[in-house]
């Protein structure tokens, strides 16, 4: 043989080998592709699927007991359905909430309906990833860091008292969610941003957030529509707000005034300035935070106070913990600190037992950006996974006797991703102290100068599909002598 037909049949011998390995590779893949098991599950309707199920649940404020509860008996922890033409996988279970939450932006994005995405803005932090959501993630704890809860704390017992001042005073009985959602959205506005509340503004803010979850569809006075609206005025007036805010802060040069310090809409025209935030990014984010902290704040308020309600003996508890510190504060105007409110224990479990039982939001839903394999199924790229709280908080594997109430198991550490009311991994809530705060102090407040009772002991939770009390939880009060 000669040299060339050495190489030439070496050549025809390569070849043959990548061949055989391209063809073995490739069926390795296509067996694998075959062999792809996915979740149990049934997928319903062809489009709509088990959508109707789940809203019908959802309503009854009985998703965990009507949908969740009765597929996890007959599939397991994990199963297949499909929701709003989504193929969805439905997750359940502390080694599932690590897995997909914190895997969020590898494996997993959140994933929002359009109308939510078109009210809060692309530009909002829900919509961000990687770098641009750090950047936003920062600017926001830069203002709830130690110094910055400090100065919150004093903002917000004042904010509070002039709340019980103008809306409680002189009245034998109110909505009390309404009431906690009037003053959610003064804290967020007045004690988080910097912004003074004008009149008209909650009501203009409430009906961007009534489309949120709408359908998408613009047609004269649809819900969607409504809040497109309401969101235009919104811009308009919050453009205005930012501007002269720049304007502000570009005259005062480096010497900013101390108490502008830690105030969100400031450090955030601080980053527009600097050129790493865009007045969009500015505006939407805006937007997002009071839809981020209303709905969510005021039900867990509301829900802290029907659970003391028919709990005399936690409600007993509570209330001394708050007359001890009332006694002990000497302090003009009862104005509380940092220090005391840390020392408040005791309604925070409550607080946290009520939003065990009652989760302002009970999940939510990230869109697969990859094939994922868990526990031996395959969840395909584009699908949706949705995580829930119920899956845990309803387990008797994390929670001893669940459905009972029971502030005490706080006093134990929870481990990870067992108790997520504020979700966890990198999305996890990043006004989680800022609820604290605004829970603790609302409560201090009301307890100490009030007597109150339930209208409806009895009140049942809708969703639509944020939970809420039906009736608005009406209570009666009386002034405390
Ligand atoms: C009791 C009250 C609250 C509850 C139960 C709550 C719950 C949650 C949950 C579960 C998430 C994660 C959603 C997901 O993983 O898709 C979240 C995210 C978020 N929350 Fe809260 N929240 C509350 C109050 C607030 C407040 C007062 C603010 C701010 C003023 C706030 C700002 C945010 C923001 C900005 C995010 C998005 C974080 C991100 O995408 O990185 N929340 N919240
Ligand atoms: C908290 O954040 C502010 C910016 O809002 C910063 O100036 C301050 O140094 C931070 N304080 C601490 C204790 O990290
Ligand atoms: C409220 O519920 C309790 C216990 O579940 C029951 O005993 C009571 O009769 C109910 N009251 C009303 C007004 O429905």
């Amino acid at each position: 043989m000669t040299i060339d037909q050495v190489s030439w049949m070496f050549c025809v011998l390569a070849a043959m080998i990548a061949f055989i390995i391209f063809f073995k590779q490739k069926n390795i893949i296509s067996c694998s592709k075959y062999k792809r098991i996915l979740p149990p599950g049934d997928m319903g309707l062809p489009l709509i699927g088990e959508t109707i199920e789940f809203f019908k649940a959802q309503r009854k404020n009985r998703l965990f007991d009507d949908f969740v509860q009765p597929r996890i008996t007959k599939y397991g922890n994990i199963f297949k359905t499909r929701l709003l033409g989504s193929p969805t996988v439905v997750v359940n279970g502390a080694e599932a909430n690590r897995f997909f939450l914190s895997n969020e932006f590898k494996l997993v994005i959140s994933s929002w309906p359009s109308s939510s995405v078109q009210l809060m803005g692309i530009d909002s932090i829900m919509q961000k990833q990687g770098e641009q959501h750090r950047c936003l993630r920062g600017i926001i704890a830069s203002c709830l860091n130690s110094s910055g809860l400090e100065a919150l704390v004093p903002k917000i017992c004042n904010t509070v008292q002039r709340h019980l001042d103008t809306h409680w005073q002189g009245q034998d009985r109110l909505s009390l969610y309404r009431s906690a959602k009037v003053l959610t959205f003064t804290v967020v506005f007045e004690c988080l941003l910097g912004i003074k509340v004008e009149p008209g503004m909650l009501k203009t803010f409430e009906r961007v957030l009534e489309g949120v979850f709408a359908p998408a569809i613009r047609f004269p006075g649809s819900r969607f529509s409504r809040a497109k609206k309401a969101r235009q005025e919104i811009e308009k007036l919050l453009v205005k707000v930012v501007r002269e805010k720049r304007k502000e802060i570009m005259e005062k040069g480096g010497n900013k005034e101390k108490e502008e310090v830690g105030m969100l809409l400031s450090q955030l025209v601080t980053g527009m300035i600097r050129g790493d935030v865009t007045e969009k990014e500015v505006i939407d984010n805006v937007v997002l935070l009071v839809f981020a902290a209303h709905d969510t704040t005021s039900f867990a308020i509301a829900m802290t106070f029907k659970m003391l309600a028919q709990h005399s003996d936690c409600y007993s508890l509570l209330l001394q913990e708050h007359v001890d510190i009332k006694k002990n504060n000497k302090r003009a105007g009862e104005i509380l600190t940092l220090e005391e409110v840390k020392k408040i224990k005791y309604t925070w479990q409550v607080a946290r037992e009520s939003m065990r039982l009652f989760p302002p939001i009970f999940g939510s839903f990230r869109k697969a950006v990859a094939d994922i394999q868990y526990q031996g199924f395959t969840i395909p790229r584009g699908w949706k996974v949705l995580w829930t709280a119920y899956g845990t908080h309803c387990n008797e594997e994390y929670f001893e006797d669940p459905l009972s109430f029971n502030p005490n198991r706080f006093e134990e550490s929870i481990p990870p991703y067992v108790y997520l009311p504020f979700g966890g991994g990198p999305r996890v809530c990043a006004g989680y102290q800022l609820a604290k705060l605004n829970i603790i102090i609302f409560v201090h407040y009301v307890v100490t100068r009030y007597d109150w009772s339930l209208i409806y002991p009895n009140e049942s939770i809708t969703m639509d599909p944020l939970p809420f009390p039906s009736h608005g939880l009406p209570i009666k009060i009386s002034p405390k002598l």
